[in-house]
């Protein structure tokens, strides 16, 4: 049992949710991307639906598989948004933004009644943290912007080093938003609710990867022996 066997399963379970008129907020990552695929079946299928993307890939990604698209002008409310995550405990709060899409993963969020999040189960933590946190900046003032950042995560308790995210040529990754990132790498987040408010008094962060309060349900897909068990 694979990787892509595990998203694929988990993607399934989250295709079920989805009902005909729907309003629906589509993710980012390789797992969002099992979700696509399969909801481009549906569409062939003759569901009729309208997907708000959360990033120019998923856009890409729902164009090919002819899934109708709309943007938050034009519904602001949706019923259902399903994404991935890059952790998750107990509380269902997430770390997400692994793939750069973290803030309109966000606002696409917020504007759902409900947010499930789609996941190999290993991405299941008892505390949020291992997985380095992003920090979508603006890169005016960056050095005075990162200090502050410094600053915030140690007042929440947190401690480790902190990267400005390159892309493959060596230059600052930029995001669909035209910012850049930083990715925290904190080891633990103790208490995410306090680091959450500690960076967003930041001035030159536009939004950080903890996703507090937003997602409503998981679907955790796990392999025992052959087969693939979501939960
Ligand atoms: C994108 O910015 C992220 O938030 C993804 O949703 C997250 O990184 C999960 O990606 P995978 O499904 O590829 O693990």
């Amino acid at each position: 049992m694979s990787g892509p066997d595990l998203r694929r399963a988990a993607a399934a379970r989250a295709v079920d949710l989805v009902a005909d008129g729907m309003r629906l907020g589509i993710g980012t990552g390789s797992t969002a991307n099992a979700f696509i695929l399969l909801l481009g079946e549906r569409v062939r299928a003759g569901l009729d639906v309208i997907g708000v993307p959360t990033s120019e890939a998923t856009r890409a990604a729902c164009e090919a598989e002819g899934i109708r698209l709309g943007s938050l002008e034009e519904y602001p409310e949706l019923d259902l948004t399903v994404d991935g995550a890059d952790e998750i405990d107990a509380n269902l709060r997430l770390i997400k933004g692994g793939g750069g899409a973290l803030l309109r993963e966000k606002i696409v969020a917020h504007a759902s009644r409900r947010m499930v999040v789609i996941a190999d189960a290993a991405k299941h933590v008892p505390v949020l943290g291992a997985f380095p946190l992003p920090i979508e900046v603006n890169l005016f003032g960056f050095g005075a912007t990162f200090k502050a950042i410094q600053k915030a995560v140690e007042s929440a308790g947190c401690a480790g080093e902190m990267t400005l995210r390159k892309a493959s040529g060596g230059q600052p990754y930029v995001t669909d938003g035209g910012h850049a990132i930083v990715d925290a790498r904190l080891q633990a987040i103790p208490e995410p609710e306090r680091l959450s408010a500690a960076l967003w008094a930041v001035p030159g962060v536009v939004e950080h990867g903890l996703f507090l309060g937003l997602a409503t349900a998981a679907i955790l897909a796990e392999a025992r022996g052959d087969e693939a068990v979501v939960t």
